[in-house]
């Protein structure tokens, strides 16, 4: 049996967890800062890092003291090493490199995109079978990933510009919905007419990148000249109208790779791969099982970074005490 204990401190969440065979979550706890930088309408990087810093400890406690385990019984220390806000990995890394020395516990460095991956793993019901189609979607990537064994990615389509949540929070900025705006945008949606208003859609045919760009000023102009005609914005419509797009695109392209590599199944992950039309669309229009993660373990956590540890483990992998943070780092 491994028991593991993951760090995550990429962004603005504050996570701890313990998690059993890299399949059974024991405790995931999970720190949001997002009533803290609700009032800057994003992240802010400095803010965020001593955030970490405040919550880090009392988060870990709560995740030892969930678990029910003690440190002795720990196989291994995982932390989020990128990629990320520099100052913010940073909290998460030297508190992982910390408690390895202090607890004598080996040390896994882990890419927070495979954790995303991952998160898949802990659901009961998945059953992995390689290779897999991957599409990762979250607040700064929008990628098609070939998983063709564990820790072996091909990346076959990522995005042009905006990633995928990034559209949805800069959507949600226009229409004053606030920050995240993945969540906001949903909600608002769910009480709007999709068809009133076409947005276009940026196909990109003949690859499997993404494009939201185009889309995000469309919406811009739309909303500039609905509010200059003295109407009000009618925030639901346009709300549901672009959900509509993005999860369309996401789909149908996602789908359309997947007939040209040999998969028998889809999975997602990734923050915005909590938006529910984005699920159900899949479902309903996919021959292949489309597999998620349930929407709390989509959005960051440290169980998916267990998850992921947990196979590198098993391989072998240690990192050394000298583990920096790659901000920038990528899959493969
Ligand atoms: O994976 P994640 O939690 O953090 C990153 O690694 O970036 O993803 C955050 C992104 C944000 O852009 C947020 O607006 C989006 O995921 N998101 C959603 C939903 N929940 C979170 N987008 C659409 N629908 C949602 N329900
Ligand atoms: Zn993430």
């Amino acid at each position: 049996m491994t028991l593991i204990l993951a760090i995550e401190t990429s962004c603005d969440e504050t996570a701890a967890a313990v998690v059993e065979n890299g399949r059974r979550i024991l405790s995931n706890v999970v720190g949001s800062q997002v009533e803290v930088h609700a009032a800057f309408g994003g992240v802010v990087p400095e803010v965020a890092s001593r955030q970490h810093l405040l919550r880090a400890i009392p988060i870990l406690e709560q995740a030892m003291g969930g678990a029910r385990v003690a440190w002795q019984d720990l196989s291994a220390i995982a932390v989020t090493h990128g990629p990320g806000l520099a100052g913010s990995l940073l909290v998460g890394v030297n508190l992982a490199k910390g408690l390895a020395l202090a607890r004598s516990l080996p040390l896994l460095g882990i890419n927070h995109l495979e954790g995303h991956i991952y998160a898949n793993w802990l659901e009961p019901d998945f059953e992995p079978a390689f290779p897999l189609l991957c599409l990762l979607v979250s607040g700064a990537h929008s990628d098609l990933i070939l998983m063709e064994e564990h820790g072996l990615y091909r990346l076959i389509g990522r995005t042009r510009d905006d990633a995928a949540g990034e559209a949805f929070d800069k959507a949600a900025r226009i229409l004053g919905l606030g920050y995240p705006g993945g969540p906001a945008i949903q909600e608002a949606a769910t009480k709007g007419d999709p068809r009133r208003f076409p947005l276009p859609r940026a196909w990109l045919r003949g690859t499997d990148d993404f494009s939201f760009s185009g889309l995000k000023t469309a919406l811009l102009r739309l909303a500039e000249r609905l509010q200059a005609s003295g109407q009000g914005l009618p925030v639901e419509d346009l709300a549901a109208a672009f959900q509509h797009a993005v999860v369309e695109v996401l789909v149908e392209k996602t789908l359309r790779a997947a007939e040209r590599f040999p998969v028998s199944r889809i999975i997602i992950g990734g923050g915005v791969a909590a938006n529910l039309l984005l699920r159900q669309t899949f479902q309903e229009r996919s021959e292949l099982p489309v597999f998620c993660a349930r929407p709390a373990l989509c959005t960051d956590n440290a169980a998916m970074i267990a998850a992921a540890a947990d196979v590198r483990f098993a391989k072998g992998e240690r990192s050394s005490l000298d583990l920096d943070v790659h901000p920038n780092l990528r899959l493969g």
